[in-house]
């Protein structure tokens, strides 16, 4: 692929039925596809493989988050080095070396993925982190653990759409800032709490957007994707 989609739409589903049904209603537009640990649990790679397999112009995010020893995190995402994903991701709090080593096995594959870290889970408050004996400020956290992901090598970030801006100063342009908890104007919040725009998210910096269910619950899914890319 040659330019990769500013927007990912999240497959949240275990049946490999209904990610090529949703992949199948988003065919011929520039959208990507977000696998998750739900489809990853149920189908595996082999189910990773078949989605690329039916629809091998749509570029797929695989949404993992590994978070393990060097030696293990390295070890899986070597498992993964065929699979023919653009983006997958791990932890940033699993430290320096983790990264550096899971970056090393993932650029051995002749076409390699590119390598993004979770910062700090937007589930987690500053009351949470404390509870785990992270006293510093969220936002603090998240740009120490940005940097250090720059200092792996790493190609980015998830980030919430409400990090984009300190993000950007901190680590500069070259660095993808993946973001969920995107909404268009008037459609449903559900779960998420500190929402923004597509168009306000990349206009703030963002590289790609993450949207789920604005897309895959609507009663016209293909429209839904037209409306958002319209709005861009
Ligand atoms: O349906 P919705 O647009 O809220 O989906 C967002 C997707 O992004 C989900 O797959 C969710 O797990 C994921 N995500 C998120 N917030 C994060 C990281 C990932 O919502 N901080």
């Amino acid at each position: 692929m040659s330019e990769l989609p500013r927007i990912y739409c999240a497959c949240d589903v275990a049946s490999l039925d209904d990610a090529l049904t949703l992949s199948a209603k988003l065919d011929g537009l520039p959208i990507g596809i977000k696998l998750g640990l739900e489809f990853f649990m149920a189908q595996g790679a082999r189910g990773v493989g078949a989605v690329r397999d039916k629809r091998p112009n749509t570029s797929i995010f695989l949404d993992l988050k590994f978070h393990d020893i060097p030696n293990t995190v390295a070890a899986a995402l070597r498992t993964l080095s065929d699979i023919g994903v653009d983006y997958t991701n791990l932890h940033a709090s699993g430290g320096l070396e983790m990264m550096e080593r899971a970056l090393e096995a993932v650029n051995a594959a002749d076409n390699p993925a590119k390598l993004l870290a979770v910062t700090v889970l937007t589930a987690l408050d500053a009351e949470r982190l404390d509870a785990v004996g992270q006293r510093t400020p969220v936002q603090d956290q998240v740009l120490r653990l940005a940097k250090l992901t720059q200092q792996a090598g790493l190609a980015g970030v998830v980030c919430s759409a409400h990090e984009i801006t300190a993000l950007r100063a901190i680590c500069g342009d070259d660095f993808t800032l993946m973001t969920p908890g995107i909404r268009p104007a008037g459609s449903a919040n559900n779960d998420q709490k500190r929402v923004m725009t597509p168009h306000g998210a990349l206009k703030s910096g963002a590289t790609h957007l993450v949207i789920g269910r604005p897309i895959t619950k609507a009663a016209d899914p293909r429209q839904a994707a037209i409306d958002i890319l319209e709005s861009l």
